[in-house]
């Protein structure tokens, strides 16, 4: 299978987002991640439903909405209705995640469970069947722009070992300062989705560098 790149479009001009939206239809990238936060879960506030809307009206790849609130299951169906494909909630934001996990499902959703850098992956063994994504934040979350924890790598090999254990088919997505410094190791530890917000946008030609990613990690 190969491997996944994930523009974040937290990084994107959002004065000019339409453009930036068709930069990565035009590219080789394969889905969108929507970084969603509410200033209560994460010191940060991105974005909300209007922008959601606009974003999956041009977006022609899969929608990965990652959620930095607290209490999602308030708003999974919304997210379903605005065209999400994959909701990720945060583990540390779930009283019952497994209960969650299923109301993503049931609106039609992949259903993906992020987890703090501090966060043991073993905690997600007893739910790992009904995970579709996890993704590993590779940063505290609330900025993009921050710099890539080394501790990530240990712990794609540490979830890997938890998936196969279980006969899971849960895939592995890596957020937060991702470039292509560490996007071969990232891959080699196990990774299967790689988010990239600065590393993309703020390069001087996003569509080749996009394009020279892909070519990194898929061959
Ligand atoms: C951080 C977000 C990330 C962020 C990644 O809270 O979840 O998706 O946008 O941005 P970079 O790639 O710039 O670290
Ligand atoms: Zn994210």
């Amino acid at each position: 299978m190969s491997i996944k790149i994930a523009p974040s479009i937290l990084a994107a001009d959002f004065a000019n987002l339409q453009r930036d939206i068709e930069m990565i239809n035009q590219s080789e990238a394969h889905w969108f991640h929507i970084d969603i936060m509410d200033g209560v879960f994460v010191p940060n506030i991105s974005f909300g439903m209007p922008v959601l809307q606009a974003i999956t009206k041009h977006a022609k790849k899969p929608i990965d909405v990652h959620v930095m609130i607290i209490d999602p299951d308030r708003y999974i169906k919304i997210f379903a209705e605005l065209g999400a494909n994959i909701l990720s909630v945060h583990y540390e934001a779930c009283t019952h995640l497994h209960r969650t996990l299923q109301a993503i499902k049931a609106e039609g959703m992949q259903a993906g469970v992020a987890i703090n850098p501090h966060t043991n992956v073993s905690l997600l063994e007893d739910t790992i069947n009904n995970i579709d994504l996890v993704c590993l934040m590779s940063v505290n979350p609330g900025f993009g722009g921050q710099s890539f924890i080394e501790n990530t790598y240990k712990k794609i090999k540490q979830l890997k070992e938890i998936i196969h254990r279980n006969g899971a088919y849960t895939k592995i997505e890596i957020d937060g300062g991702v470039t292509d410094k560490n996007a071969s190791q990232l891959v080699a530890a196990g990774a299967d989705v790689l988010v990239a917000g600065n590393f993309i946008f703020k390069a001087e030609n996003p569509l080749v560098t996009i394009q020279e990613l892909n070519t990194q990690i898929n061959s």
